[in-house]
């Protein structure tokens, strides 16, 4: 920061009460072009937790028009308005104070608040948005009922919305409308939302299983009336799935759910009025990938999901967040797991885990899922509180088991339903419910750091005695150190000539033994099972083992990673010079039997696919990513060459199979379309012409662009001849579809060979781009910076230099997708000295030179320190 204040740290210990509560929250909105009037009326209640005398309200870039207390219009004497609070002046125990605030939506960029996209107004209120809109108690445990009027022109808006029941509309002089919405369930203000403007409404309903008919709605601009029927099926399937599993009925008569271009994460789950980015509602055959179908299904059930994991039952402060975010992950992990194939879900889920969470708890802002402190409540919406957090949730379901679980979800709803709790809370009911103890298990909500667990196994052929020593460590993150062991669930079974039955260790000590009876042979142990707690195992597997493993192993999980693990041993033991000819013809033989005997197409998509260069580079420090790439490239290389008829006659199998019906986004036709395209992309290393005419001839024919989009990329992955020219048609043909340009632009920008950095400059000025909307800073600046980490770390530090450049820039006008970027610096100190140091200059002179945002401030600071 130029300026030498430093930003405050908000700490978890420091927790108290509100003082006051707000039994009713009225807001009247009048939408105008350029700017907008707040008037909120707020009944307040002291509240005997907390006695204070004055109440203080937050409250930011907020201009006072009016302010009355209990209806009589309050003096100067009686409050204090400061840039970020509004205190009143001993306002008495009961009063209802009103305020009338303008703001400015159309010049909101920071897309926290009241904004504009596409012309239509709508608002962002998580975490603490809403004090950009008036003055209010800004924090989850104050629970309001809501009444909402907005006032607006019919014609320029003539769609307004707001959360719960329409119950008035009427027309006004001048054009204007005023629509009135209430919202019977009491609510923090996170959860509020509006939208007003020029959108049509997609219809359905969906009957719950107690007969209810609920209104569906998904609102979109007029062009994409035709992509939202996945949408729809989504939220149908994750109504009844939750229903079927969790006994959990949605509570309104209306769910409604707007898709809009600016947005900075992918949705949010807004009582009965859900806004999500329009990249998670909007899908066709023709311009939409089976993963973003995924993505759908999962964002649109998560967001529902929340209304009970999230809404009715809500966090007590934002230090909790992994209370509703963990949980809520878990649930949509799981519908996912049962809409399509659980185990590529799970692979899935963990590759995640590794490649990003890992480096998370490994890096300056690693955290516990329940923090201590931030400066920027927004930077902790993180791998570590979401994914981490569904780990840990995970754990418990699997130490409870369903019913056991089941019954703690049950205890939980019934104990806390219109609540705002804690994460100790939800431990609480898991553990009442079941008589289970889960004391030492509450550690893994506040230790930071990712525990790494030591095998060894040792055989006594005369007692038919087999034991295994396990110890535990957790290294030292930031602020803590010395960490006491936790509790682990460890799933294993044991393989000799059959895969005995799977067993279950519950892992409490540093170090400990378990002793296994009656084994007639030395078996090979296949350890963590379906990947059953978030950790980094080790355990000395000979090259043959992992074979067998690959080979034999009843866990799906388990067979795909032992082929990781000896791709990965490949590929970094050529880069320690070990000649790994051994392990590399192990690995090819093992790798085409599966691909020989399987009968998953999704699977053997998962198996094809190495480990990539991100999660390599968590395995060895320093990182040598310019190694990683060579021999994972040659890896990859041989492996076409090996089977490169086999992966011919497959595609030619697969591809006249799926040409038989239209494209639908199936489990098995998206596990069929994977396995197709993987074969494509490791035919196209070989870039003969036959190759590359196979490539060619999917792209013109394709029908979908899962597709379309996959013979694309291996073209110029592999720079095939030809291949700029598929890009400027592939341009020509989307240049009006924002989400494919997305993809354009993050194809391009995360090329591994050439000069990437200017061809992401060069797009930095194409019309599609803009700074300002979020998703297309993902998609190119994004991409660049964290997911093409050959280019980002070139040894020139070039790259370094752009995104320092870009974050400078971005800060001024979005502080919270600024902060993102700027934390692909965070893991600099797992580089050699070079780049260290060619980081260092960058994250200095973007703290030494400008005034950044706290979120920015926040994580530059740590990284330098840390
Ligand atoms: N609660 C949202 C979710 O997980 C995410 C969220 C938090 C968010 N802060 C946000 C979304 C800011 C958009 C903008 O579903
Ligand atoms: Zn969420």
């Amino acid at each position: 920061m130029k300026e030498n204040q430093q930003p405050q740290v908000t700490y978890r210990k420091d927790y108290q009460p509100p003082a006051f509560l707000i039994s009713h929250t009225e807001l009247s909105f009048e939408l105008n072009d350029d700017y907008t009037l707040v008037t909120a009326e707020l009944k307040l209640q002291a509240n005997p937790k907390n006695p204070q005398k004055n109440c203080i309200l937050m409250g930011e870039k907020l201009e006072l028009e009016n302010i009355w207390l209990d209806n009589e219009p309050l003096p100067k004497e009686g409050y204090q308005l400061n840039e970020e609070s509004l205190e009143i002046i001993n306002p008495g125990d009961n009063f209802t104070l009103k305020t009338r605030a303008k703001i400015y939506p159309h010049k909101n960029t920071e897309l926290e608040g009241l904004y504009q996209s596409s012309g239509n107004f709508c608002t962002q209120c998580e975490a603490e948005g809403f004090r950009k809109i008036t003055w209010y108690l800004d924090r989850p445990d104050v629970l309001s009922l809501f009444t909402t009027h907005i006032i607006a022109d019919a014609e320029k808006y003539p769609v307004m919305l707001s959360n719960g029941n329409l119950i008035a509309q009427s027309k006004l002089e001048n054009g204007l409308t005023k629509t009135t919405w209430q919202d019977p369930f009491p609510k923090p203000c996170y959860l509020f939302a509006l939208v007003a403007g020029k959108l049509v409404a997609i219809n359905d309903h969906f009957i719950t299983q107690s007969g209810r008919k609920v209104a569906l709605s998904i609102y979109v601009e007029e062009h994409n009336r035709d992509k939202c029927a996945h949408a729809m099926q989504s939220l149908k399937n994750a109504m009844k799935w939750d229903e079927q599993v969790f006994g959990r009925e949605y509570d309104l008569d209306i769910y409604m759910i707007v898709a809009v271009d600016d947005f900075n994460m992918g949705a949010m789950e807004n009582k009965g009025l859900n806004i999500f980015n329009s990249r998670y509602v909007l899908a066709d055959a023709a311009s939409a990938t089976d993963s973003d179908y995924q993505g759908i299904e999962a964002v649109i059930a998560h967001e529902y999901f929340h209304n009970w994991t999230g809404n009715r039952i809500t966090c007590r402060d934002w230090f909790q967040l992994s209370l509703k975010e963990g949980l809520t992950v878990f649930r949509d992990q799981e519908f996912s797991s049962d809409m399509g194939s659980r185990a590529v879900k799970r692979i899935e889920d963990v590759r995640l885990l590794r490649a990003r969470q890992f480096a998370e708890d490994a890096g300056p802002m690693a955290h516990p899922i329940r923090p201590d402190s931030y400066i920027e409540i927004n930077n902790f919406y993180t791998l570590t509180v979401y994914e981490k957090g569904a780990e840990v949730i995970r754990m418990q379901h699997t130490l409870l088991g369903a019913e056991g679980f089941r019954k703690g979800m049950d205890l939980y709803f019934e104990r806390h339903d219109g609540q705002a709790v804690t994460c100790d809370d939800f431990v609480t009911a898991m553990s009442d419910a079941n008589h289970f103890d889960l004391e030492q298990f509450r550690q893994w909500y506040s230790q930071a750091g990712t525990p790494e667990i030591t095998v060894s196994d040792r055989y006594d052929e005369n007692k038919q005695q087999y034991t295994l020593s396990i110890s535990q460590h957790t290294p030292d993150t930031p602020g803590q150190s010395n960490k006491p062991p936790l509790m682990i669930p460890f799933r294993l079974a044991l393989i000799n000539d059959q895969v005995e039955h799977e067993k279950l260790l519950i892992l409490s000590k540093e170090k400990e033994e378990f002793v296994f009876d009656n084994i007639p042979s030395k078996p090979v142990p296949s350890l963590l099972r379906n990947f059953s707690a978030p950790v980094k195992l080790h355990y000395d597997y000979s090259d043959s083992q992992l074979a067998e493993i690959m080979a034999k192993d009843n866990d799906a999980f388990n067979r795909w990673e032992a082929g990781q693990t000896l791709a990965s041993r490949i590929i970094l033991g050529q880069e320690d010079g070990v000649n790994e000819e051994n392990t590399k013809d192990l690995f090819l033989d093992s790798l085409e039997q599966m691909f020989d005997n399987h009968t998953d197409s999704a699977l053997m998509a998962e198996s094809l696919r190495l480990p990539d260069e991100i999660t390599l580079s968590t395995l060895r420090k320093p990182v040598d990513i310019d190694g990683i790439y060579l021999y994972r490239e040659a890896l990859r290389k041989q492996i076409a060459l090996r089977m490169k008829d086999k992966f011919r006659r497959t595609w030619q199998n697969l591809h006249d199979e799926l040409a038989q019906q239209p494209y639908q986004p199936t489990a098995d036709t998206i596990a069929k379309r994977a396995l197709k395209n993987s074969c494509l992309a490791y035919l196209a290393i070989i870039a003969e012409k036959e190759q590359c005419v196979l490539a060619e001839q999917q792209y013109q024919q394709a029908n979908n662009m899962t597709d379309q989009f996959s013979a694309l990329s291996v073209m110029v992955n592999e720079q095939l001849q030809g291949f700029d020219a598929r890009l400027a048609d592939f341009e020509q043909q989307w240049q009006h579809d924002n989400l494919v340009m997305d993809k354009w632009f993050t194809l391009q920008a995360t090329q591994k060979a050439g000069n990437t950095l200017d061809t992401v400059k060069q797009l930095m000025q194409h019309p599609a781009f803009s700074l300002s909307n979020p998703n297309k800073v993902r998609s190119l600046i994004g991409a660049f910076a964290m997911s093409n980490p050959v280019q980002f770390h070139h040894i020139s530090g070039r790259g370094y230099q752009f995104l320092a450049q870009m974050v400078a820039q971005l800060d001024t006008l979005n502080p919270q997708v600024a902060a993102r970027m700027v934390s692909a610096f965070n893991n600099w100190k797992d580089y050699d000295t070079t780049r260290q140091q060619l980081i260092q200059t960058q994250l200095n002179w973007l703290l030494d030179e400008h005034s950044l945002s706290k979120g920015v401030y926040e994580i530059v600071s740590k990284a330098l320190a840390g």
